[in-house]
């Protein structure tokens, strides 16, 4: 089959397309003919080396696809074969077949094309688990959507309108910006100006916010866990920040990391606030909360409430380019790579 596989870490062009034996089916798998794969920056992290519990390269990274299932091990009751699914891996959807546990797919809803399936699994998984499980976000509430204008950006602002909270986007661009507007965010903050923090209080009487969505981290995170109201809660999920334009940029990281304030536990209770954590990828196994929550979007997604905006997609043969366009921080949206699509 053909994959691209990462070769050693480093810039986009250390992806390289390789013919490699399918995958073997574990107990318990299904195997799915890849029809499409969301491009997430944790791809971008993986190929840089940066993100937590890779594998050593070679390997074929990709995290979201949508495909048929041509293969079911003895027992699985979930899916059948020729049922189109979508869903996750932990890495190795880069490839014409991936391998998975049943449980990390679910049939794709009727009416949904394979581009809206491929984008849209981990987006609004991470923005939900977020902004709903973690943080419990009400009616009312002021919610900060740092990349707002990104994959898991748009999905929170989508949510954040349907749920009836008042949502302050920021991203890098005023176009990205006006991306935001165009996905439900009712005010909007030019993001690395150094203003973020007095913004955040004038636009909440100096109240503060009460949630914040942060995967950028470093100095927007210091100036925005500054700005939160009594009763607040923070969600770090990523550190984009330290990426550099085409390779880690160690100077950038080291910089994004000497900017993030150390949290001393016992100053918590005084300021009622609370900092949390998550990491989709090691939440996998939980396959029955993932399960219910999709199913739970997906209903969102029937009614009109949501709808993956994906800003381009790209054959699999422009592999390479699309990772480097959404390192350069161009892209909006997800980026959805079709392997069906010829260049
Ligand atoms: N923990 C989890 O389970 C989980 C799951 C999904 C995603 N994530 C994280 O959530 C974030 C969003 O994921 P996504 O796939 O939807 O990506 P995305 O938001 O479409 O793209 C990443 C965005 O990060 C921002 N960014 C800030 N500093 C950057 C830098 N130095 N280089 C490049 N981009 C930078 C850019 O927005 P601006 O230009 O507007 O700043 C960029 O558009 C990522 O950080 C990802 O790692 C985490």
């Amino acid at each position: 089959m053909r994959a691209a596989v990462i070769t050693r870490f480093g810039p986009p062009e250390v992806l390289q397309f390789r013919d490699l034996p399918s995958p073997s089916l574990m107990p318990g798998g299904v195997r799915v003919r890849v029809h499409a794969i969301g491009l997430n920056f944790a791809d971008v992290m993986a190929r840089l080396g940066v993100y937590p519990s890779i594998p050593k390269p070679p390997f074929v990274p990709g995290i979201e696809f949508t495909g048929e299932v041509v293969e079911i091990a003895p027992g699985v009751r979930s899916v059948r074969r020729g049922d189109r699914v979508m869903g996750f891996s932990r890495q190795g959807a880069y490839a014409e077949e991936v391998c998975v546990p049943a449980g990390f797919v679910r049939r794709v809803p009727d009416g949904m094309s394979d581009h809206e399936a491929a984008a849209f699994t981990v987006t609004y998984l991470s923005a939900y688990h977020g902004l709903r499980t973690l943080a419990r976000v009400a009616r009312g509430e002021t919610v900060v959507v740092h990349a707002a204008a990104g994959g898991v950006g748009t999905a929170a602002l989508q949510l954040l309108k349907h749920w009836g909270a008042r949502s302050i986007a920021t991203a890098s661009t005023e176009e990205k910006l006006a991306v935001a507007r165009a996905h439900g965010a009712d005010e909007t903050l030019l993001a690395g100006n150094g203003r973020i923090e007095r913004r955040l209080r004038e636009l909440t009487g100096g109240r503060g916010v009460d949630v914040v969505l942060d995967s950028v981290g470093g100095s927007l995170y210091r100036d925005s866990w500054r700005s939160l109201a009594t009763m607040g809660r923070y969600v770090l999920f990523g550190f984009a920040s330290v990426t550099g334009r085409r390779r880690l940029g160690r100077w950038k990281l080291l910089k994004e990391i000497l900017a993030t304030p150390l949290v001393f536990p016992p100053t918590l209770p005084s300021r009622n606030i609370s900092l949390m954590g998550f990491n989709l990828y090691f939440l996998a196994e939980r396959s029955e909360y993932l399960q219910s929550a999709a199913a739970e979007l997906l209903k969102l997604w029937k009614k009109g409430a949501i709808k993956p905006f994906i800003g381009r997609v790209v054959p699999f043969d422009e592999l390479v380019d699309a990772h480097a366009w959404m390192q350069s921080r161009k892209s909006t949206g997800k980026v959805v790579i079709d392997l069906t699509a010829s260049c």
